[in-house]
């Protein structure tokens, strides 16, 4: 049987699966890792010196992890910089905050080369290689220069961009190109492939080539959507476990009376926080008669903090979050919880199944796996109300959710008050459906069919020749 290779610039495989803090992709993969007997591959998140190329080994919890450390320049312009300031605004519609920078450029090809380099040697004949995200796009043309010949897929978490906005990026062509060394791409919507496609045909002049292909650049490659999901099962037991049942006591006390709300993102400027909060106020503002009967849980772990465009959304939130509780707040009464901290999954369930409302108001995100957690979590007999942005990937799918444009604070606020007002008969109808989409994406499904899409490629490219391979409709 091949073996399965993972590569992702962050290595997520959990210690110790039974702690209860990993999140569903880091368990779906490793389980798939130890089915294969595979390996995980990427950056170790610490520096040295002097790049050796050098790869510590770990197993974890039955899982073979390979690391690797990069040197300080490295991690500033690949990871802080072509990562972080350039592909992942830019892939966010966020042009603005865009840093185009060519130090970036080179850093992040020196680090993807660097990378394939140093798994190269590793790779066996019949392995099958699945990379991951915007960090690693021309990974596999450099392992195809490399000589490999293995099927090697890709997958995109975040969003791909309109084609008008890709083409300020110098060298656009060159990275969608890089693509076209892969077997597979996999998006994770329709509006995703969509976008590519668009950029393919009307940019690179490529062709649509029956079987889910696309042709460009003299080589053919297979695309596909596959929305990932949620560990439904690991999530429902982690609410029913006894630290996710004592965090929903606390919550459900704690919220005696009220009802609660909880938004749960990393702090970025995707996710939409400022204009969450600034519709919450509208919300305060229109119906003096509800205040004080509700409050917002909003969890925000600091994140990518050696940015400045992180640091300054960091600074304002904490100035907004201020504002609005120093306006509102009395004695007994706050409206915004605003925690800094992660959680636990465990714990994170308990609080989902706490919450009358969650918010999952992203301005543009890959698919956002909250809003399916939030699902998971709840009471069949009482369930909470979603209300989602229209301009996360999830609401392809989930179209029972209140589905909202996070850029209208008038949106936001009357959603907020009809999600908390929202009859018991509707929320049960909304929620049913609501879990049965949970349910047929859940992310062993995503990972095996993505899986299996790959294996199925027949022929393998050489990096050089065009690649014509058979594919089914992912
Ligand atoms: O989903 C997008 C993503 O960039 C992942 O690739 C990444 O692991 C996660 O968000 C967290 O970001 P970071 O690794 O930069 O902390």
């Amino acid at each position: 049987m091949s073996r399965l290779i993972v590569v992702s610039n962050r290595v997520s495989a959990p210690v110790d699966p039974a702690a209860g803090s990993a999140g569903g992709l880091a368990m779906a993969l490793s389980a798939a890792l130890r089915k294969y007997d595979g390996l995980w591959f990427g950056w170790s998140g610490e520096t040295t010196e002097q790049f050796t190329g050098e790869l510590k080994y770990e197993d974890r919890a039955g899982v073979t992890v390979a690391l690797v450390d990069l040197e300080a320049q490295d991690v500033e312009e690949y990871y802080n910089g072509y990562a972080n300031k350039t592909l992942w605004p830019l892939f966010h519609h966020r042009v603005d905050l865009t840093a185009y920078e060519r130090s970036y450029g080179e850093g992040y090809e020196r680090v993807n080369r660097r990378f394939a380099e140093v798994l190269a040697p590793l790779i066996q004949p019949d392995d099958i290689i699945w990379i991951h995200d915007y960090h690693l796009i021309p990974m596999a043309r450099d392992l195809r220069r490399l000589g490999v010949k293995n099927r090697i897929g890709f997958f995109l978490h975040t969003p791909w961009p309109v084609r008008q906005l890709l083409v300020t990026l110098p060298h656009h062509r060159r990275l969608v190109e890089s693509l076209f060394a892969y077997d597979l791409i996999g998006f994770q919507t329709q509006e995703w492939l969509d976008l590519f496609r668009d950029y393919v045909i009307s940019e690179a002049r490529g062709e649509l080539a029956g079987y889910g292909g696309l042709e460009a650049f003299d080589r053919r490659v297979r695309v596909g959507v596959f929305p990932i999901g949620i560990d439904v099962q690991g999530f429902i037991d982690a609410r029913n476990s006894p630290q996710g049942a004592r965090t929903y006591d606390r919550m459900a006390a704690s919220s005696a009376f009220r009802s609660m709300m909880v938004g749960v993102d990393r702090l970025d400027y995707s996710k939409g926080l400022e204009e969450r909060m600034l519709g919450y106020e509208q919300f305060l503002h229109d119906n003096a008669e509800m205040r004080g009967d509700v409050f917002l849980v909003q969890v925000t772990p600091i994140s990518r903090d050696d940015v400045d465009t992180y640091q300054d959304i960091r600074a304002r939130l904490d100035a907004l979050a201020g504002r609005i509780n120093g306006e509102y707040a009395d004695m007994d009464w706050q409206p915004i919880r605003y925690l800094n901290r992660s959680y636990r999954r465990d714990q994170l369930a308990g609080i989902y199944r706490a919450a009358r409302v969650c918010l999952v108001t992203p301005l543009r995100d890959g698919m956002n796996l909250v809003a399916k957690e939030f699902v998971a979590a709840q009471n069949p007999e009482d369930p909470g109300v979603l209300i989602l942005s229209r301009f996360a990937g999830a609401a392809e799918q989930m179209c029972e959710a209140l589905l909202v444009n996070p850029f209208s604070r008038e949106e936001l606020s009357d959603a907020i008050k009809k999600a908390l007002t929202m009859p018991l008969a509707e929320r049960v109808r909304k929620w049913q459906a609501l879990m049965q989409v949970v349910r047929d994406t859940d992310v062993s499904i995503w990972r095996d069919t993505y899986v299996d899409a790959l294996k199925g490629v027949e022929i393998i490219g050489d990096g050089d020749a065009p690649f014509h391979g058979h594919a089914d409709a992912a």
